[in-house]
């Protein structure tokens, strides 16, 4: 998002006046002249390293889907506005992942790096979706990627091994032109999920990657974007078993856990889907935990987005939220978010979506981008 010079200069304004309010700082009549300065010469001014770090933590506060804000402040974010060459975007998005993996006890970071710099992908850990030949309405992977997997393709990616868990290549964009990155295996955490009394749900296969870390959202702070901040917390398993591996259109995968369980799937009566849902999402907090991979559960995560609540009330700030978001796909009703209520409108400083580059059917795959890089 651009904002006119004096829009930037009242949300700078409004930002910086909240953050020294928050942290009782001193010098906010100067700090604010020295960007008033700053905007008038160049038209637009620099955030200091603990301001960005202020704007992104609030950035996670104000995010109104997210049922995960009990954390906000824990939130390490690096600053990285000085780095905008591919290769060294690539090598700080491998220890984005690895520090944030920190040996399973997860922790929530976002790397903030510097003008030009793009991510395409959605999240640094996507895995692809090939269609079957001759059979095009049958995808092997993830269906949610098949325009992003396309599109990586005509970038000049040759394919994976084509399993149903294939990591995609990281497309980074610099400087005006786009290189494919493969991420190195000890940056991608996976978890194979197995059952704690059923071995043949095991047998299915599936898996899925610890870290969930956004990549292609904006981070807007004081009246200025950053088009490249990746950010990771860690898992709700309802996010991989509700959503991920059950949904129809994703991996669509309650009809084969049914029959692991062996449940009569002839009839909607027998509730085997719901069955079949509960027992994946036991099966993914079991295998987490067996791993040691921080991961939580919708009951764990809403008590603690009530208790992030009641903290936000006692200093004076009113929650925003998405009520569809923040309520579990699984047993919602269960939760203590269910029978509340949210006003929806956010606020900066916050995330924005952008629009993503492999969905325009306008965009050749090669308008600036050279034709193949395996980083
Ligand atoms: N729902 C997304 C996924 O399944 C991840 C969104 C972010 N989630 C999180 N727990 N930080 O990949």
């Amino acid at each position: 998002m651009t904002l006119t010079p004096p829009a930037v200069q009242r949300e700078a304004e409004r930002f910086l006046t909240g953050m020294y309010a928050e942290h009782a700082l001193e010098g906010l009549e100067a700090r604010l002249r020295a960007v008033g300065d700053e905007l008038s010469h160049t038209g637009t001014y620099t955030l200091n390293t603990e301001e960005l770090r202020h704007g992104g933590r609030v950035a996670w506060r104000n995010s109104a889907r997210c049922v995960g804000r009990l954390y906000w402040e824990a939130l390490e974010v690096r600053d990285l506005r000085h780095v905008t060459a591919h290769e060294e975007v690539f090598a700080h998005l491998c220890a984005h992942l690895e520090d944030a993996f920190h040996g399973g006890h997860l922790r929530p970071l976002m790397s903030v790096f510097g003008p030009g710099v793009r991510i395409h992908n959605p999240q640094l850990i996507r895995y692809a979706a090939y269609r079957q030949p001759g059979h095009p309405e049958s995808v092997v992977g993830d269906p949610a990627n098949l325009a992003l997997t396309d599109w990586l393709r005509r970038l000049g990616w040759a394919g994976g091994p084509g399993t149903a868990f294939d990591v995609l290549p990281l497309a980074i964009e610099a400087g005006g032109r786009t290189r494919l990155f493969t991420l190195p295996p000890q940056a991608v955490q996976e978890v194979a999920l197995t059952h704690p009394d059923c071995p043949a749900v095991a047998e299915l296969g599936l898996r899925w990657h610890a870290l969930p870390v956004i990549s292609d959202m904006s981070l807007e702070v004081g009246g200025l974007s950053f088009a490249c901040a990746p950010f990771s917390g860690w898992y709700v398993q309802t996010e991989i078993a509700a959503r991920n591996l059950a949904d129809a259109d994703r991996y669509d995968q309650l009809p084969a856990v049914g029959r692991a369980l062996g449940l009569d799937t002839s009839r909607e009566r027998t509730l085997w889907r719901d069955r079949a849902l509960v027992e994946l999402n036991v099966a993914t907090l079991h295998s987490f935990g067996a791993a040691g991979v921080k991961i939580t559960d919708h009951h764990t995560v809403t008590r603690h987005f009530r208790r992030f609540e009641e903290r936000e009330a006692r200093a004076g700030r009113e929650v925003r939220g998405r009520w569809s978001w923040l309520i579990p796909p699984l047993s919602p009703a269960t939760t203590p978010v269910w029978g509340r209520s949210y006003r929806a409108r956010e606020e900066a400083p916050n995330f924005a979506h952008q629009s993503p580059r492999w969905l325009d059917p306008e965009e050749p795959a090669s308008a600036g981008a050279c034709p193949f890089h395996a980083g």
